[in-house]
């Protein structure tokens, strides 16, 4: 039950698990014509390396995110891995596959004989305020590494994603700012055994592993539905129609602590650093956009931006506030042409109130990656203003409103009808110090949230 774009021989062919060597080239040369799967180990005729990614978890939030980056990358080669198939048409070959079953993952990942990385961005299922399984989430790691070291001779690296949970940000307020080297709070997550898996599993081979550890991956991909700027951008759409200022919906110690975001585009280009710069092995990695903010400062930004007053604080449960606004929604999207969104696959509330009721402080100190050489960084409001405007442009929310407003006419002032216009926005481009993007030039410019 191999998905690669809906290719169906294919997947009988990868299924059973003999896809080797010339027979992946010559398979993905027929079936990805304009972006072969090439599986290269070490150093290609043109001096460059060449390196082939499994992702576990790539219909992800994150695993979708890095996937997509890597794929547009000339010198990686993805393969990714989930139950799902994505619907969309992608550049890249999925592996559909259930993660806890060991069995499986050796059949259809034990023909694998050229990956060099291992970029886990997988995670059990699992429904706040549950825990996240450990043993669940150790097996399906430890299940990908089964099936894939014997077969990958050449494997280099096996990188894990981890969060700031993994200093107990979720427990209530902790160290901040969190450095890598803080000691492990003592109740067991997931991250921890699955660091120590690794770090077992790799004792005496020549592989090595690294760990990032974002927070809050924002995305502005429309159809990722777990992102909060999606989750914003909706959230201010209904408002407005409901005919309400844009209030902060989580509470006052949340609107006014400090927070932490990091856009899926730089995270993507941090884990392929740190994958492949020999001084990161054996390490872990926070890693977000470099500065810290307060929704506070960026709320009247945000309501200037969506052409709305700012409202008071406004504590409510998302999940259960919103749960009965899908009528409201559905008249949004035909008022204003939207591209048609079912309400509950256009954000994920809970997911808000996650983020927005947590009451202290929630910092990571990047310093460990920038001094180890990845220096990229993002101003995190301005990276909220362009995703905003890129899902307008996406027809994912309504565009500007029409006003009227003051302008200044040839013979003086005069009332004329135009366009409020949004806060100026610049490129919110990376600014990086390091090699790290040097070192990842682009196949176009666009990726650049
Ligand atoms: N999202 C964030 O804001 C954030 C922040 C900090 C850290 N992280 C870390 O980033 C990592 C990824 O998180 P995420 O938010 O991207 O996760 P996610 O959106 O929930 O994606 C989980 C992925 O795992 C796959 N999966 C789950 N069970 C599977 C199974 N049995 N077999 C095969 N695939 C399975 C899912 O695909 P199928 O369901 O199709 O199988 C999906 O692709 C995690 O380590 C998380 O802690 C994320």
């Amino acid at each position: 039950m191999i998905s690669a774009c809906g290719r169906r021989p294919i997947m009988a062919v990868l299924a059973a698990g003999v896809l080797t060597g010339r027979a992946m080239r010559a398979w993905s040369e027929s079936t990805f014509p304009m972006k072969p799967v090439r599986i290269l180990v070490g150093f290609a005729p043109g001096g460059f390396t060449d390196y082939c990614a499994i992702i576990p978890g790539a219909s992800g939030v994150v695993g979708a995110g890095l996937a997509r980056y890597l794929a547009a990358h000339r010198d990686w080669r993805v393969i990714g891995l989930a139950r799902r198939a994505p619907r969309e048409r992608l550049e890249y070959p999925v592996i559909s596959v259930d993660l806890t079953d060991a069995a499986a993952c050796r059949a259809r990942l034990g023909g694998l004989t050229g990956v060099t990385h291992v970029l886990y961005c997988a995670r059990a299922a699992h429904a706040a305020p549950v825990k996240e399984p450990i043993d669940v989430n150790v097996a399906m790691l430890r299940n990908v590494l089964d099936a894939v070291e014997p077969a990958a001779g050449g494997s280099e690296h096996v990188h894990i994603l981890q969060g700031s949970k993994v200093y107990g940000s979720d427990l209530g307020p902790y160290k901040t700012p969190a450095k890598e080297s803080d000691a492990r709070v003592a109740e067991n997550n997931w991250y921890y055994a699955q660091e120590d898996l690794l770090i077992e599993r790799s004792r005496g081979k020549r592989w090595s592993w690294s760990a990032s550890r974002p927070h809050a991956v924002t995305e502005r991909e429309p159809g990722i539905a777990r992102s909060i700027a999606k989750l914003i951008a909706v959230y201010a759409a209904i408002s407005k129609e409901l005919g309400e200022p844009l209030c902060f919906p989580g509470t006052a110690g949340s609107f006014n602590a400090l927070y932490q975001c990091v856009d899926i585009t730089l995270l993507a280009r941090a884990i392929a650093w740190i994958s492949t710069a020999p001084a990161c092995a054996n390490q872990a990695f926070n890693v977000t956009n470099g500065d810290f903010i307060r929704w506070a400062n960026l709320w009247p930004s945000f309501a200037q931006f969506f052409g709305m007053h700012v409202g008071p604080v406004k504590t409510v449960c998302l999940a259960e506030a919103m749960a009965d606004k899908a009528p409201v929604w559905d008249r949004i999207v035909r008022k204003h042409g939207l591209r048609r969104t079912p309400y509950d696959k256009a954000t994920v509330w809970s997911y808000g109130d996650f983020n927005f009721r947590r009451g202290y402080d929630v910092m990571s100190c990047t310093l460990k990656l920038r001094q180890a050489g990845f220096g990229d960084c993002l101003d995190t409001g301005r990276m909220f203003l362009e995703h905003f405007a890129h899902f307008r442009q996406q027809h994912v929310i309504p565009r500007a409103a029409r006003a009227a407003s003051i302008v200044r006419t040839h013979g003086g002032v005069g009332m004329k009808k135009t366009f409020i216009a949004p806060p100026m926005l610049m490129p919110a481009v990376f600014m990086s110090q390091s090699s790290g993007t040097a070192d990842y030039p682009e196949r176009n410019q666009t990726d650049c949230c």
